[in-house]
């Protein structure tokens, strides 16, 4: 697999290193207040499961499922939530959990949505943020590392639904982009 990345960007402990840091600032930022983590599957997987073991807090876990990219790299705008109940989260400190911010559809969405179930709050998190003009504008409160608009895999992230296993984070090849699936 590594042989199909372009280039590494992040690798395993600079992953971690930058997870205790922003656990830290979580953990500080709502000591006082339980939490309620909303996870966006299945990209976020690693980066739920790493960042939540650093953070020393009561809180609960929920996890969403939607899907925007249908095995392409470009989102279409149309986000799908696969299930038919939203958590509940009436009068909860939510933080949402994902794992690469892009065109900013799929956290938009998501956050209008838990919007209307009637939080005491929202903040997102996400490890990944691409620098680039976004079709919809999305606050974030936490970011893991901001890159350039490459397409990445790695720690969670896929092209279709593979790489989600390497242990770190990298660009993919271009000319696999292109390729027909398997
Ligand atoms: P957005 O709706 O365009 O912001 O895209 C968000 C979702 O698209 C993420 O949760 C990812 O699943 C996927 N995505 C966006 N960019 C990448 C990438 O570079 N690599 C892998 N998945 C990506
Ligand atoms: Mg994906």
């Amino acid at each position: 697999m590594r042989g199909d990345l372009e280039r590494v960007l992040f690798d395993e402990p600079a992953i971690h290193r930058r997870l205790d840091d922003i656990a830290a600032q979580i953990s500080n930022d709502y000591r006082e207040r339980e939490l309620t983590v909303i996870a966006v599957l299945h990209g976020s997987l690693m980066f739920v499961a790493d960042l939540l073991r650093r953070i020393p807090l009561p809180l609960k876990l929920e996890c969403l499922s939607v899907a925007s990219y249908h095995g392409k790299t470009q989102t279409t705008g149309e986000v799908i939530f696969k299930q038919i109940t939203l958590p509940d989260i009436v009068g909860r400190d939510v933080l949402i959990l994902d794992d690469i911010l892009d065109s900013g559809h799929t956290l938009a969405a998501i956050r209008e949505a838990l919007e209307m179930a009637k939080p005491q709050s929202i903040r997102v998190c996400v490890l990944l943020s691409k620098k680039k003009q976004r079709a919809r504008e999305v606050e974030t409160d936490y970011i893991g590392f901001e890159i350039e608009d490459e397409f990445v895999v790695g720690y969670g992230l896929d092209f279709r639904e593979r790489y989600r296993n390497l242990p770190y984070i990298g660009v993919l090849r271009r000319e696999l982009l292109d390729q027909p699936d398997k």
